[in-house]
């Protein structure tokens, strides 16, 4: 371990379970000597284990609805208390799709699902920043990250509104991190990370098909939650002050391929 958040404080919103990406980003930063508040939807609150995640990182949970302002504004300014002083560094790492779950093919969308995904997915970001930039609550060369996937940019038929919400979400850390850039020194990035064994990615259909083939089409392989962590911890580390409004690929280099050898082993004929 480095002790490279030494002395920081944040918010780490999405830990419902040790498979979550946010879960292992919460006991990297504890590693490296920050301290911080965790936060989940009350609903996730009750089935999953952050209470046991706190206990090991010596945190509090505070429960917020990512979709509302009362909610997370009372967070914010609790986690500022608790923590005695402005944030250093948060994660965003929550997604949901109602389509998704619901079974709704993408072509034949539930319209009220779609707004609700939106809202909890995408927009939720942008009610973060909002509220971390107008109470002034980032320390200077604070460091916000969200988590997305390569869908924004490119077609997985069974992402379904994801790819979508996905593509406002990152949108939204390149606007918004201008503002925060310019007024508060603060960096703004999204990771595309590879697809990963969580409660939200194996919600995607076909998922073990998924990640076999990213598995086999990445020069590196897939890169891991725990992987993710360690490059999230990089991200809110003072060692990368000037990478900001940027979507940053975490995915053993799968965004930069065509093909292939192994995945051409599997469609050269054999006589
Ligand atoms: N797993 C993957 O394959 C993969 C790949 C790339 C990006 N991501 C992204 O990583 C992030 C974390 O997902 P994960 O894979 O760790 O799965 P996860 O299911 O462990 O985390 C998703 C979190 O979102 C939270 N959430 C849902 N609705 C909420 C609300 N209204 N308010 C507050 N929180 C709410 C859930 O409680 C949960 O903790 C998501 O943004 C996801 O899209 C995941």
């Amino acid at each position: 371990m480095y002790n490279i958040l030494k002395g920081k404080r944040g918010i780490i919103f999405g830990a419902l379970d040790s498979n979550s990406i946010a879960w292992k980003v919460a006991e990297r930063a504890h590693e490296e000597g920050a301290t911080f508040v965790l936060t989940n939807a009350p609903i996730a609150m009750r089935m999953g284990t952050i209470n046991q995640l706190a206990e090991k990182t010596g945190s509090q949970v505070i429960p917020a609805d990512a979709t509302s302002m009362e909610d997370l504004s009372n967070l914010i300014d609790q986690s500022v208390e608790i923590l005695g002083g402005k944030i250093d560094f948060v994660l965003h790492s929550i997604g949901m799709s109602l389509n998704v779950r619901k079974g709704k093919h993408y072509t034949d969308s539930n319209y009220d699902f779609t707004h609700k995904g939106f809202d909890i997915s995408a927009l939720s970001f942008h009610r973060v920043l909002n509220l971390l930039y107008n109470k002034k609550a980032m320390s200077e060369w604070g460091s916000i990250v969200a988590l997305t996937y390569m869908a924004a940019q490119r077609v997985f038929p069974d992402y379904n509104d994801m790819a979508d919400n996905k593509a406002y979400l990152e949108s939204i850390a390149r606007s918004f991190g201008y503002f925060f850039g310019r007024d508060h020194k603060v960096r703004v990035n999204t990771i595309s990370q590879s697809p990963t064994p969580t409660t939200a990615g194996s919600g995607v259909k076909g998922f073990d098909g998924f990640i076999s083939y990213a598995e086999e089409m990445s020069a590196l392989g897939n890169a891991t939650a725990l992987e993710c962590a360690d490059y999230t911890i990089s991200l809110f580390s003072d060692l990368t002050r000037k990478v900001t409004m940027q979507n940053l690929f975490h995915d053993g280099g799968f965004s930069n391929m065509g093909v292939s050898d192994g995945v051409m082993e599997k469609f050269i004929s054999k006589e």
